[in-house]
């Protein structure tokens, strides 16, 4: 549940912080529509980079912000993009919102606000008190320390130690403390076993946990749902929607799931995961390279009784086409010999790795329900290759310069090769097995409430809808703030 507590003693710093650094905080309905954004912040935008970290910048957490790297503002509808028949192999359209163009490069600086925005607007986080730590794996750490030092308030970050080199980069200049855990992308249990060390040793940490703040799920289920429902609007015709596929890391972005099977009620959602570390699949373990998703533990936040599929990718699969799309060789076979259009595979870094696995998902999932061109599968590209190029270079200097017999491997063998295995339809009992992981998580490690869990599965689907609910309340807290801080 998202707790709207009020703190009328901090509120009152918050607001004075506020004030002084001239931050006026968006609300969900201005990131779904940002043409609402107040004139004099669209006028400061236009001089403005898109990873500035300045106040403004809030109102780029949005999907529809023109694709430019400074100055731009926002368009009617989200980014996005359909990849053609000669690159999935399946007639079914994949359209994938496009995650490159919110600031720090992925959609989660929108989870990691909508987790801030709540106990920001309340006054239970103190940003000239508190300091905000964000456990992650990656991008969700990113955006949170990016929300929180246009607050100029200290962040930490915590993350795993093997991911990869340009997190680190960008964390320096904007994190005031990053802890590095043992371990890769799958390693979370290490990272909240410093959260409690934190917790136990400091007074003034203020812990936002992406897998278990409603506010991530929340953004997701509304900004992203949304922007969802607008790009169907404008592309589905006489198609039929059939489902959204998302690899998961805390659960935040499925969210989006619950929002389009509301508005579509046959529509699907499928669950991914990485083949080394199945976790929904076989409830198993193991350390994978999809970097940000797959964590060894089902997150608080998913709605696991509105999963209907679990696919597994083998990150060797994603790993072997970040090459094919982004290295020369690559790209060149993709266009003379596919027959690809140049301006397609121009946009091939908008995916980053889990963006890769996200689309072998919609692969694998159109090729399950033998879908038709008349069939549409949703999913996200979550980051760029922005993140990932050291990633490029380690392949590199491990199998050598990048050719085109290795072109024609990939292509055949990790993209036109996609099956459908290491992949489950979910029935009830599937889904309950699922959501009983939770419990030795939550209620035994990290001493969450049983009723919650309880509730999360028999008090169904209301739970989820009471959170779902939440988006208007907030909106009027924020707008409250804002009439207190009164620069707008
Ligand atoms: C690169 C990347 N892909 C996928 C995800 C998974 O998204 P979610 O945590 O919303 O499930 C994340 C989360 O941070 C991510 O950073």
């Amino acid at each position: 549940m998202i707790d709207l507590t009020m703190n009328e003693t901090q509120l009152a710093r918050t607001v004075e912080r506020c004030r002084e650094r001239n931050i006026v905080i968006p609300t969900f309905e201005q990131m779904r529509d940002p043409s609402k954004t107040p004139d004099k912040i669209k006028d400061e935008l236009k001089d403005i980079e898109l990873w500035d970290v300045v106040p403004q910048n809030l109102f780029r957490i949005t999907w529809k912000n023109v694709p430019t790297d400074k100055g731009g503002l926002f368009r009617p509808l989200p980014n996005y993009m359909e990849i053609p028949p000669e690159l999935t192999g399946v007639e079914a359209r994949i359209i994938a919102l496009v995650g490159k163009w919110f600031p720090t490069g992925a959609h989660k600086v929108g989870a990691a606000f909508g987790c801030l925005a709540p106990p920001l607007v309340t006054g239970q986080f103190d940003p000239t008190m508190h300091k905000a730590v964000w456990p992650s794996t990656g991008n969700y750490c990113r955006g949170g320390a990016y929300d929180a030092s246009i607050l100029a308030c200290d962040s930490v970050a915590i993350l795993p130690e093997e991911m990869s080199q340009e997190r680190f980069d960008w964390l320096k200049t904007v994190a005031s403390e990053i802890i590095k855990t043992p371990g890769s992308e799958s390693n979370v249990k290490e990272i909240y076993d410093k959260v409690a060390e934190l917790k136990a040793t400091r007074d003034n940490v203020f812990i936002f946990n992406q897998f278990a703040e409603f506010g991530n799920y929340l953004w997701h289920y509304d900004i992203t749902g949304h922007a969802m429902q607008e790009v169907l609007d404008k592309e589905l015709g006489n198609d039929a929607y059939q489902g959204v596929c998302l690899t998961t890391g805390s659960a935040g972005t499925i969210g989006s799931g619950d929002f389009m099977k509301q508005a579509y009620p046959t529509s699907k959602i499928a669950a991914g995961e990485a083949v080394q570390c199945p976790t929904l699949w076989l409830n198993g373990y193991g350390a994978h390279r999809i970097e940000g998703i797959g964590d060894k533990h089902v997150p608080w936040i998913h709605n696991v009784r509105n999963t209907d599929q679990i696919i597994a990718i083998d990150d060797n699969d994603s790993m072997n086409l970040i090459r094919l799309f982004n290295e020369d060789a690559g790209r060149k076979y993709l266009v003379n010999d596919i027959g690809a259009s140049e301006s397609f595979v121009s946009q091939l870094p908008l995916l980053g790795i889990s963006s890769v696995a996200n689309l072998l998902m919609a692969i694998k999932f159109a090729k399950y329900y033998e879908l038709t061109k008349n069939d549409v599968v949703l999913t996200v590209f979550t980051d760029s290759m922005d993140m990932y190029q050291s990633r490029l270079k380690e392949a590199r200097e491990t199998h050598g310069t990048y050719t085109e017999k290795d072109s024609v491997k990939d292509y055949h063998r990790h993209l036109m090769g996609q099956k459908t295995d290491a992949m489950i339809e979910l029935g009830h009992y599937d889904r309950k097995r699922v959501h009983h992981l939770k419990y030795f998580t939550w209620i035994e490690q990290q001493g969450f409430d049983l009723d919650e869990l309880n509730a999360q599965w028999y008090d169904y689907p209301r739970y989820w809808e009471n959170i779902q609910q939440t988006t208007p309340k907030i909106d009027k807290l924020i707008g409250e703030f804002n009439e207190k801080v009164g620069l707008i």
